[in-house]
């Protein structure tokens, strides 16, 4: 039987770049850099090696800065709830499902992407994790996201990640995939989406390279790559008018990154973090 699929998938090179960087930066495993993403992290390092030196700041460090949010962010959630499950959506190359099912084996840890994706991590975690859970190969924009959390033991909390994704989508795509997280979340006794988000990188000296590398990334990933939100006020309603109760907004500037940012403006960060959740209704 062929697999459902949507016309809402962008190519994945990005996920390879990425992966790469992790690897390079020393939180990820060999097994989890490929060839591709070497070969993309040669071609633009001078550009990021210069607004390193210029900017003090490039692609890659968000990358780093973004991934070590999350984890902190999950390791808190577990800490919380140590029964957690996790769903961790278009997880690419990152090493966190790895690392958690590594530091954490007694939680649930499953993870889904497109079906290429999900067959070249699923091939790389053979290498390097004897039990690996099968990668779940699904299109988020297709009746087979619903199944996936079907997997999930109904009577424990569970939290739904991302990392790198939803700004590839247009407004009213994004809506849709937090509406489909917070429906099929439903049964859960609390469900949580913890994800990323660049936002519209209007404090940044930079915003004008910003602005035209990102059209950059939008053409070669054939995706709707744009940045949706100017402050967390505009996050917060968003989520809230598609199906969460609860949002907040950490934005790296303010130093005490697990608790939610406090400021209602933009801080000039590149990248911010958002943890949204729900609890069943009785
Ligand atoms: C930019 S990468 C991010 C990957 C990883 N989370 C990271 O931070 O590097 C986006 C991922 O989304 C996946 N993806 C794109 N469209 C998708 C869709 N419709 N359903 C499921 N996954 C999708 C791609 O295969 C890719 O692995």
């Amino acid at each position: 039987m062929t697999q459902a699929l949507s016309k809402h998938r962008h190519i994945s090179f990005t996920a390879h770049y990425t992966g790469y960087i992790w690897y390079q930066m020393g939180i990820s495993h060999q097994a989890l850099a490929t060839k591709k993403g070497k070969t993309l992290a040669a071609l633009v390092h001078p550009l990021e090696s210069w607004a390193e030196k210029y900017v003090g700041g490039s692609m890659r460090s968000t990358l780093k800065q973004r991934h070590t949010l999350l984890d902190d962010q999950l390791k808190s959630l577990i800490e919380q709830h140590p029964q957690l499950q996790v769903l961790e959506i278009a997880s690419g190359l990152s090493p966190r499902g790895w690392w958690f099912r590594q530091h954490y084996p007694e939680i649930t840890y499953r993870e889904l992407d497109l079906p290429d994706m999900a067959q070249t991590k699923q091939a790389a975690l053979q290498q390097i994790e004897a039990d690996a859970p099968d990668m779940l190969s699904v299109d988020l924009f297709t009746q087979e996201f619903k199944q996936a959390f079907d997997l999930f033991d109904s009577s424990l909390p569970l939290v739904v990640i991302s990392e790198g994704l939803i700004n590839y989508f247009d407004k009213p795509l994004l809506a849709q995939l937090i509406q489909s997280i917070a429906q099929y979340g439903r049964t859960f006794p609390q469900l949580h989406y913890l994800t990323d988000l660049y936002p519209e990188p209007v404090k940044n000296k930079l915003a004008h390279i910003i602005w035209s590398s990102s059209k950059l990334l939008k053409w070669m990933s054939r995706s709707a790559f744009s940045f949706h939100f100017t402050t967390p006020n505009d996050v917060e309603q968003f989520f809230k008018e598609n199906g969460f109760h609860e949002v907040k907004v950490t934005q790296p500037a303010d130093s005490h990154h697990l608790t939610p940012s406090s400021s209602t403006e933009h801080l000039g960060d590149l990248v911010w973090t958002i943890h949204a959740s729900n609890k069943k209704q009785r």
